[in-house]
């Protein structure tokens, strides 16, 4: 299984010989950039190139062979622009590259590095590709590799399709990684589950031919601040008997895409020795057609106590979270971070790159804001509007999963949700998208990695306090 493409096929060693790419904004490289000679300026202009964003020029040196690169950042000032030479990881000619500093940046490994990395991710499970891939030399900054591991890991898993990426499949993946930081792994699964107290895993996971499970890893000592992480792992989502139509179908290799991004958080966290004890809960099921499956009209029990009318099987991302919450919430743990590719509602609002969170606690909101902004990872804070949990109401259940009418969709999810965390110090939830469906500066088409670089960058500061 080649799961974890390794990032450092993009970086080299410190070298000489590297060429030198030269970040430039527009009016920089208007003003007549100060490194560039008038022959480079002129080539520059002659070929096209303006300094506006994303833009590459290969720029000749007197022996006909490439001798600096410039890459234009537009305006330099919106949100990510650090980012953007993410491009050149997978456009420029194999090689080795430096980055320029002087007169137009401050160098800054981390992003540096992690932006070319993220940019030059390619999945290449299914095929061959033996072609080299760019270099950026210098010494490597280790929150950068270890970030990029983890986008790495969340990308992979995310991309590899259902075939190979079911319920059992996850559970490989979960304990490689748990294997590789010395975690420990329990598994409940299939009918396990019912005696267990695991009725919506169960419920939502037992018409598929692999057993649905719940993956619950620990890690780091019982004395640190205690951290969960839960993800959905729907490894396949037909929409059950309320079948999805084939578009919205067609993507849902995804749906796993919260247990693939807490589990790349995962491993920034224990690669770094982060001073926590860590759990990660991940929802193993496939929500599959068959006789035995989950119906509409059905009532569930779950493992928090209350039962919970079913208004639609494709609604099942919170079903499966609403029990992994309560057992997480049990242990009454200082933060709980749940991460779902949970409604379409949420892109609708948001669109792809964005991804809404929901918390009662301001300072987790504010220091999430701010590494945020510091590792250009973009997340937006929606409200648990508590009036609409009237919405959740049922005449046969305690709860209905979902609102009649469908108004507030990501809100009244996360409504749902709230019902099941009652004794963690602080909860949030993260609504995330998981693809990038149209290629970006730093990513290709394909699974993403959302919220967890901004979430590690808040973890790590608040822990070395
Ligand atoms: N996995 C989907 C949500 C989803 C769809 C996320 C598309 C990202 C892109 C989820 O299980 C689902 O189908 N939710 C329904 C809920 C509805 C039936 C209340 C939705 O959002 O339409
Ligand atoms: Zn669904
Ligand atoms: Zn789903």
């Amino acid at each position: 299984m080649h799961l974890n493409t390794d990032p450092m096929r993009h970086f080299g060693r410190t070298s000489s010989s590297a060429t030198a790419v030269h970040l430039l904004t527009k009016s920089q490289f208007s003003k007549n950039a100060p490194d560039l000679s008038k022959a480079d300026l002129a080539w520059a202009k002659s070929t096209g190139f303006s300094g506006s964003k994303g833009q590459t020029c290969l720029v000749p040196g007197d022996n006909g062979k490439l001798a600096k690169v410039l890459f234009g950042i537009g305006s330099g000032n919106d949100f990510g622009d650090p980012m953007l030479h993410a491009k050149l990881a997978r456009t420029l000619p194999a090689g080795k590259y430096r980055l320029a500093e002087g007169d137009h940046r401050e160098a800054n490994p981390l992003i540096d590095q992690l932006a070319w990395a993220m940019g030059g991710y390619s999945f290449d499970r299914y095929r061959d590709r033996k072609h080299k891939t760019p270099a950026l030399c210098g010494k490597t900054n280790a929150d950068a590799r270890r970030m990029a591991e983890g986008v790495f890991f969340t990308r992979d898993l995310i991309n590899t399709p259902a075939s190979d990426m079911g319920p059992e499949a996850l559970e490989a993946a979960f304990r490689q990684l748990a294997k590789s930081h010395a975690a420990r792994v329990r598994v409940i699964k299939g009918d396990n589950l019912l005696k267990q107290n695991f009725p919506m895993v169960h419920a939502v996971g037992r018409a598929s031919s692999q057993a649905p499970r719940v993956l619950d890893m620990s890690w780091g000592k019982p004395s640190h601040p205690k951290i969960t992480l839960v993800g959905k792992g729907v490894t396949f989502d037909t929409g059950g008997l309320n079948i999805k139509p084939g578009s919205s179908m067609a993507l849902m290799k995804k749906d796993m895409g919260g247990a693939a991004n807490v589990m790349g958080l995962a491993h920034m966290i224990m690669d770094a020795k982060l001073p926590v004890r860590l759990r990660v809960i991940v929802g193993a099921v496939e929500n599959a057609i068959s006789g035995n499956a989950f119906r509409p009209g059905d009532i569930l029990q779950t493992r928090k106590g209350m039962t919970v009318e079913i208004g639609n099987t494709d609604a099942e991302g919170r079903l499966v979270l609403g029990d992994c919450l309560a057992l997480g919430d049990e242990q009454k743990p200082d933060l709980m971070i749940d991460m779902a590719t949970l409604t379409g509602a949420a892109r609708v609002a948001m669109g792809p790159e964005v991804s809404p969170f929901y918390t009662h606690d301001d300072d987790f909101a504010h220091a999430l804001d701010a590494a945020s902004n510091e590792i250009h990872d973009p997340v937006w804070r929606l409200p648990l509007w508590q009036p609409y949990q009237s919405m959740l109401g049922s005449k046969v259940a305690d709860v209905n999963h979902i609102s009649i009418g469908g108004f507030g969709g990501s809100i009244t999810a996360a409504l749902f949700l709230s019902r099941f965390v009652e004794h963690a110090k602080s909860w949030a939830h993260f609504d995330i998208y998981g693809w990038v469906p149209s290629e970006k500066l730093w990513a290709p088409v394909g699974g993403e990695a959302q919220a967890i670089r901004a979430l590690y960058t808040m973890l790590k500061a608040r822990t070395s306090r």
